[in-house]
């Protein structure tokens, strides 16, 4: 287990954000990104174990990254088996790549006439597997862990501080939307810089 995946990872999204930023060009950043997302989550050997722990129910928010000018973030979603989250948006853009497990992702849309939000399209997502969200092509979904025994993780880059910015859930019949602030579930960040074992093996 090592983290120098996660460390790599963020230095190529932060050439990535600061290279496209000046254009805000989100359609750049995502079309690089999720190619490095996903070359991130096809190897699972560099999560740290204090952000896979599966939660008793529902599901843990750890955040592994804030970009320092909250350009972007990352963060490790661990699912209890079977935990769902509510309908949701999230404000920005946004990858979902899957690391351990199954989850699906259930998209709506609001209907014209009444409001109420009807479902659409549902990605599942195995490891390796990444899902873009983007609040221009509608965002609003639903995720759910696929696995009713055992747990799954997912890691998120969004395109700001997602646990920071005032976003909705919904209710689904009317479309009424609520404010909420997610926060994030640990107290402490991994350590990406002790890289002294590196070192010394260097003769
Ligand atoms: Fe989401």
């Amino acid at each position: 287990m090592s983290i120098d995946r996660l460390r790599r990872f963020i230095g190529d999204m932060t050439s990535l954000v600061g290279g496209a930023w000046q254009d805000k060009d989100e359609a750049a950043i995502v079309e690089v990104g999720q190619k490095l997302l996903g070359e991130l989550v096809s190897h699972d050997d560099w999560l740290p174990e204090s952000m896979a722990k599966v939660p008793a129910h529902g599901y843990a928010q750890n955040l592994l990254w804030c970009d320092p000018f909250e350009r972007f973030c990352v963060v490790s979603f661990v699912w209890a088996p079977g935990a769902v989250t509510p309908v949701h948006d999230h404000q920005m853009w946004g990858m979902v790549g899957m690391l351990r497990g199954s989850e699906t992702s259930l998209h709506f849309a609001p209907d014209p006439e009444t409001g109420a939000l009807k479902p659409g399209v549902l990605n599942a997502l195995k490891p390796g597997d990444v899902e873009v969200l983007s609040p221009a092509e509608g965002d609003i979904h639903q995720v759910t862990n696929a696995l009713t025994d055992q747990g799954s993780i997912s890691i998120h880059v969004y395109g700001g501080n997602i646990g920071a910015v005032r976003r909705h859930t919904f209710d689904v019949k009317t479309g009424e939307p609520k404010l909420f602030v997610s926060g994030y579930t640990n107290k402490e960040q991994p350590n990406l810089w002790d890289r002294s074992a590196e070192v010394r093996a260097q003769s």
